[in-house]
């Protein structure tokens, strides 16, 4: 029997890999710990909730004392540490909430880890899962030609250079937990993976808040000229390479997690819309009109690209999806699960969506 505690598994990536477990793995008793903040949600995880090897506790990752207890009640062996506050453009509002989850409620999580196993190593581990946006931005030196839309990737050997207040909690995050590997011995692994897609992702950002926009014809709102390139991996691959991973990965280790799928977000919104009005019977094309360019997100990184090499070179694990299924699935699941989307975006969230994006 091996506890495993997985942190933020109500929110959109924990709540697969949350499913994954308690499916995959019935002789592991998995306890899942959520704040349930603006981004956590049980619903996430009907299906499984009911499992015997399933248990849910409400718990803020930054309550130091809770997490020491916890770890006690439950004889924690593994951590999957997810819990993080996600959201770019929040970042930019309100750093302080970003530094307190991402900075001090990791550490809070690694010291009660380390207090919890007191040096005894064995059958331990400590897996933080963390972004490419560690890495900073890279250029873009082939704007007009197909993707790749640069020559560079992002390694694990590339220097951290983050530059939203996101990704520099992200990264300091991340140096907490190789210091500790480094420090006291703890058995630890991170990884940085690209953006994801997929169900339950909260409706904020870019591809379930365009989805939906376009079910409801509102526009749909691009920052700056649409130029800017991402490296997009379906949720459930992200996933299965953590069980991976978690599993196999070299402690003290880092693998960066990718599809080496780029898009830029003008060419991916173009996609989701004629996924959309296919899928909805309209005529193609309807919805190009909703395309707004709004300014710019202060900062915005140009591109993100990951090098995934080293994890299909050692640990075996590529992408099961290609792009065209996984936004497929990712439109239907949307349009098919309406009242799920509708629970967040009505009422309270939508006046404090129009609040947070007023000056666009
Ligand atoms: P999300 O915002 O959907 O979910 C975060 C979850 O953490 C929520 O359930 C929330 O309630 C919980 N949480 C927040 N603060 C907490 C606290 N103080 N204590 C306990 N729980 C708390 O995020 P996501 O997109 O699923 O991302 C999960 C992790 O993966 C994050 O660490 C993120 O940095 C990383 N990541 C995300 C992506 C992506 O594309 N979404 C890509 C790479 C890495
Ligand atoms: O790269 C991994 C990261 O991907 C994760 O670490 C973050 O948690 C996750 O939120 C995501 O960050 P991004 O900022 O790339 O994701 P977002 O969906 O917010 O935006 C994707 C791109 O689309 C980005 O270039 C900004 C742009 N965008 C976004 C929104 C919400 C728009 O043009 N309009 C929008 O309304």
């Amino acid at each position: 029997m091996k506890n495993i505690l997985i942190t933020g598994g109500a929110g959109f990536i924990g709540s697969h890999v949350v499913r994954l477990f308690v499916n995959k793995y019935p002789e592991y008793r998995i306890i899942n710990l959520d704040a349930l903040t603006y981004a956590g949600n049980l619903a996430n995880l009907k299906d499984i909730e009911d499992k015997p090897n399933y248990t849910f506790i409400k718990a803020d990752i930054c309550d130091f004392e809770k997490m020491c207890a916890l770890m006690q009640e439950y004889d924690i062996d593994g951590v999957l540490h997810l819990a993080a506050e996600s959201h770019v453009d929040r970042s930019i509002k309100d750093p302080f909430t970003f530094a307190r989850t991402n900075v001090m409620g990791t550490l809070s999580l690694l010291q009660a880890a380390r207090q919890y196993w007191n040096g005894n190593w064995d059958g331990k581990r400590f897996y933080h899962i963390s972004t490419d946006e560690v890495y900073g931005a890279l250029e873009l030196d082939n704007p007009e030609g197909d993707a790749p839309y640069g020559s560079e990737f992002f390694l694990e050997t590339t220097k951290y250079n983050p530059h939203s207040p996101y990704s520099a909690s992200k990264a300091s995050s991340d140096h907490f937990v190789r210091a500790y590997h480094d420090t006291y011995g703890m058995p630890t692994v991170v990884t940085n993976c690209s953006n994801n897609y997929g169900p339950y992702q909260f409706p904020e950002k870019l591809i379930p808040l365009f989805i939906n926009n376009i079910r409801q014809g509102k526009p749909l709102p691009v920052y700056g000229k649409g130029e800017n390139v991402r490296d997009w991996l379906y949720v459930v691959d992200h996933a299965r390479a953590i069980d991976i991973i978690f599993h196999q990965g070299k402690i003290g280790d880092t693998y960066n997690i990718g599809g080496f799928n780029e898009w830029k977000n003008i060419d991916i919104v173009k996609v989701v819309i004629r996924t959309v009005d296919r899928l909805l019977g309209n005529p193609e094309g309807t919805s190009e009109k909703l395309i707004t360019y709004v300014t710019d997100r202060a900062g915005h990184d140009l591109r993100y690209a990951i090098d995934s090499t080293k994890l299909k070179n050692e640990l075996g694990w590529e992408p099961s999806l290609q792009f065209e299924e996984g936004i497929e699935l990712t439109v239907r699941w949307y349009l098919e699960n309406q009242e799920w989307m509708d629970n967040i975006t009505s009422g309270e969230y939508e006046k404090y969506y129009q609040e947070m994006y007023k000056d666009r």
